[in-house]
């Protein structure tokens, strides 16, 4: 049998970017910048990701989002764009100069009114949100040693039928590599070993960017 993935190249990447996400000048500058912070620009969310959560988003119908881990905001506008009519996404960073950053950006892009930063670890404060007022979609992408217990809270917090989006559960491979024993990858194992067994969820895992994971709350 053939394979059933393609690994890309970073021309081939190029071409899926070129085709697959139209990125406003708000991004593209957003991207720009967060490239001038070194290598923790890896945090930023590539564009075909951004494009597709808008399109789940706005294919949902969503009104309620939320998002663990801003960094400088390329995927909260993301999110942002796809809402409907008066939503709104709460997105939680512990990082005060980062989220200065995606704040510029959120006004650039049009959003600021429909983003609600919440500065503080983002176990915190999604422990302190009630249920009663749920989300129709959240994505995980903060601390990885917390998947296991941001998994939990999210499903705790989004309605049924509510989807959540896990980014980096691939981690590079490491998910596969027996040595790593790194707290963050043998977290990341424990999720993905969770979502796929879990009755509460429909489940598909997807190898794009970093690897992702979309569960849907039955
Ligand atoms: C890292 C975190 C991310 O969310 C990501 O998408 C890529 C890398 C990191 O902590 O290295
Ligand atoms: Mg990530």
């Amino acid at each position: 049998m053939p394979d059933k993935f393609i690994t890309l190249t970073p021309e081939l990447h190029s071409y899926v970017v070129e085709h697959g996400a139209r990125q406003d000048e708000a991004l593209r500058r957003l991207a720009a910048e967060t490239e001038e912070l070194g290598d923790i620009a890896i945090m930023q969310i590539a564009p075909e990701q951004g494009a597709f959560m808008t399109l789940l988003v706005r294919a949902m119908g969503a009104r309620r989002a939320l998002e663990l881990g801003t960094f400088t905001g390329y995927s909260a506008i993301c999110i942002a764009r796809g809402l409907a009519e008066g939503g709104t996404v709460i997105t939680c960073d512990l990082n005060g100069d980062w989220t200065q950053v995606a704040k510029r950006y959120f006004d650039e892009a049009g959003v600021a009114d429909r983003v609600d930063l919440r500065l503080g670890p983002a176990l915190d404060t999604i422990r302190e949100l009630p249920a009663d007022e749920p989300f129709d979609f959240a994505f995980v992408d903060a601390d990885k040693t917390e998947y296991p217990d941001y998994y939990e809270e999210c499903l705790r917090l989004l309605r049924p039928g509510g989807l959540m989006m896990l980014d980096n559960v691939l981690r590079s491979g490491q998910v596969l590599d027996a040595d790593n024993d790194d707290p963050r990858t043998l977290a990341t194992r424990e999720v993905n070993d969770r979502a796929i067994t879990d009755e509460r969820v429909e489940v598909a895992m997807l190898g794009v960017a970093d690897g992702i994971t979309l569960a849907l709350k039955r």
